[in-house]
């Protein structure tokens, strides 16, 4: 009988790893702020034409609204109640998004925040996106229900009730996170409530959650959430589907708390992948791209199976969470394009891309002060729309990395190569590598201060292939690049140092 009760929760735990990407695609897009409205047209105009198979969407629930500083981007990560209206827009907006996402094939996956409500200093009156009044100085949000009874702080040992000692897991599990509320997730009530508001969504059509701050989160509680999950609509998944569950554990070592704590209950945050690649495409350190041979477990990450990857996510793309200054987001677009490039066309983990706005920077001793800046936004603090210019990027503020041509084929290199091993490996024990996924893609980097020039066995076909990373196959011709794969499947590769893009990649569908 224990066997079987094991047995099962072992494999309720392996179903929330799978993302339920559909048509063959494998990518998910972090939409970070963006309204609802916009996400609906991007995903019939752009995300579901161009392989896409997932949108993070910002926390939809009601949150506080800030004044000091000005409406920033962290008031989405401060919930004031589980109503579903927030800056990216209403209830009923929310929903056609869902459904205009699913019905072409794009995921919708929520970011949750389930641990904490406002700051303890949040005040009182109605200032939220609903206009739900709060009492954050006694405890109280009686649009959720919550009271002060449903908050940790007599498990909180602390003199401040806030974490104070990141080696003491307690502390980080029981106090306030930086004075977030904390909500007490041992309680059946509590519990209930955060499920009702999963479930709601999970009805709603959506395919699953990214879910904030786990490490402050016991995973017992977590798993008791978890169990009261519905299964996803059969209105587009299949029967039996369990919400893909990505949590947000920050684990780059020396701590207590580790990611493996999660593994059970569904994917977790790869933060080491980005802190690491961005190290290696830096050369900080020593480090060479040669050395990422064996790439993924072999750096001692996670299992892949657990791994959610990305470049950079919205908290340390502006200096919050954890990769520090290795991390290379779109101000070092060049990198940025090249480390993306590599995430893509690599075959660990479940990949994210971000989707940012630009921020007036303000890098004071390695402190951004303008850390806080919420997105492109009108006078009255409302969210601005997105609008996409004649050649294809996007204006007002928004950065649309997901948009840029090298990225976005990267992203369909992923879909044609999905399931092929990481083969043809070349590197000149420098920052010059190559690899292949099988018989249906390859990729070039040349990370050096020199030119390459090199012939390769790419393990292709022979025939004429279009580069996706200088151009693409458009109207049966190459716009950039073309490569010659011979019939015994080398190619001759020549890549110099001072191109915009120094890397090249073909694949199965880019052929002539
Ligand atoms: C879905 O599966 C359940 C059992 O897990 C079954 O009772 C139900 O009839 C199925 N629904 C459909 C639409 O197939
Ligand atoms: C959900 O799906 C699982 C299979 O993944 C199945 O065992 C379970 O009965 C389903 N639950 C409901 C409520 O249909
Ligand atoms: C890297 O490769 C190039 C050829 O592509 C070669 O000329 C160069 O010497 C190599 N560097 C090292 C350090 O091996």
């Amino acid at each position: 009988m224990k066997l079987f009760i094991l047995v099962a929760l072992f494999g309720l735990g392996l179903a929330q790893h799978n993302p339920h990407i559909r048509h063959g695609r494998t990518s998910i897009v972090h939409l970070f702020e963006w309204r609802w409205a916009d996400i609906a047209a991007e995903c019939e105009r752009f995300l579901g034409p161009n392989g896409f198979g997932g949108v993070q969407i910002s926390p939809p629930n009601e949150h506080i609204i800030l004044d000091s500083p000005w409406r920033p981007w962290w008031q989405r990560y401060q919930p004031i109640s589980y109503n579903l209206c927030s800056r990216s827009g209403s209830e009923d907006e929310l929903r056609d998004m869902i459904t205009r996402c699913n019905n072409v094939g794009v995921n919708i996956y929520v970011d949750a925040v389930i641990n904490h409500m406002c700051g303890n200093t949040g005040g009182e009156g109605t200032h939220s996106s609903c206009g739900s009044w709060f009492s954050a100085s006694r405890k109280d949000f009686p649009s959720v229900p919550y009271s002060h009874w449903d908050f940790n702080d007599n498990k909180c040992k602390t003199s401040s009730g806030d974490i104070e000692n990141y080696a003491d897991a307690y502390q980080v599990r029981d106090c306030r996170l930086v004075g977030l509320l904390d909500l007490a997730l041992e309680k059946d009530y509590v519990r209930g409530k955060v499920a009702d508001f999963m479930n709601k969504l999970i009805d709603m059509g959506v395919a699953g959650f990214r879910v904030d701050a786990c490490k402050h989160m016991w995973p017992g509680d977590l798993e008791a959430v978890s169990g009261r999950l519905k299964n996803l609509s059969t209105r587009w998944f299949p029967n039996g589907s369990r919400p893909f569950i990505y949590q947000e554990v920050i684990d780059l070592g020396n701590e207590p708390i580790s990611s493996s704590q999660y593994f059970h209950l569904g994917r977790v945050t790869e933060f080491k992948y980005g802190a690491k690649l961005g190290t290696v495409f830096r050369k900080w350190h020593g480090e060479k791209l040669c050395y990422t041979r064996n790439w993924g477990e072999g750096w001692g990450f996670m299992p892949d199976g657990n791994a959610l990857v990305f470049i950079d996510n919205h908290d340390n793309q502006r200096g919050h969470g954890a990769g520090g200054a290795s991390i290379v987001t779109f101000w070092d677009s060049r990198l940025h394009k090249m480390a993306v490039g590599f995430m893509l066309a690599h075959p660990y983990g479940v990949t994210r891309v971000m989707s940012s706005f630009r921020w007036n920077r303000q890098v004071v001793n390695g402190k951004d002060q303008n850390d806080w800046i919420g997105p492109p936004s009108h006078s009255d603090g409302s969210t601005k729309s997105v609008p996409i210019n004649p050649d294809q990027t996007c204006g007002d503020g928004w950065v649309c990395e997901h948009r840029w041509r090298q990225i976005k084929n990267m992203v369909i290199f992923r879909n044609v190569v999905n399931g092929q091993p990481h083969s043809n490996w070349w590197d000149n024990q420098s920052n010059q590598v190559a690899f292949g996924r099988g018989n249906r893609g390859f990729i070039v980097f040349n990370n050096d201060d020199w030119d390459l020039d090199v012939t390769l066995n790419t393990g292709m076909p022979g025939g004429t292939y279009c580069d996706v990373i200088s151009g693409q196959k458009e109207g049966g011709r190459c716009t950039g690049k073309q490569i010659q794969v011979g019939g015994d499947g080398h190619a001759h590769f020549r890549i110099s140092n001072t191109e915009e893009d120094p890397f090249v990649a073909i694949h199965a569908e880019s052929k002539l």
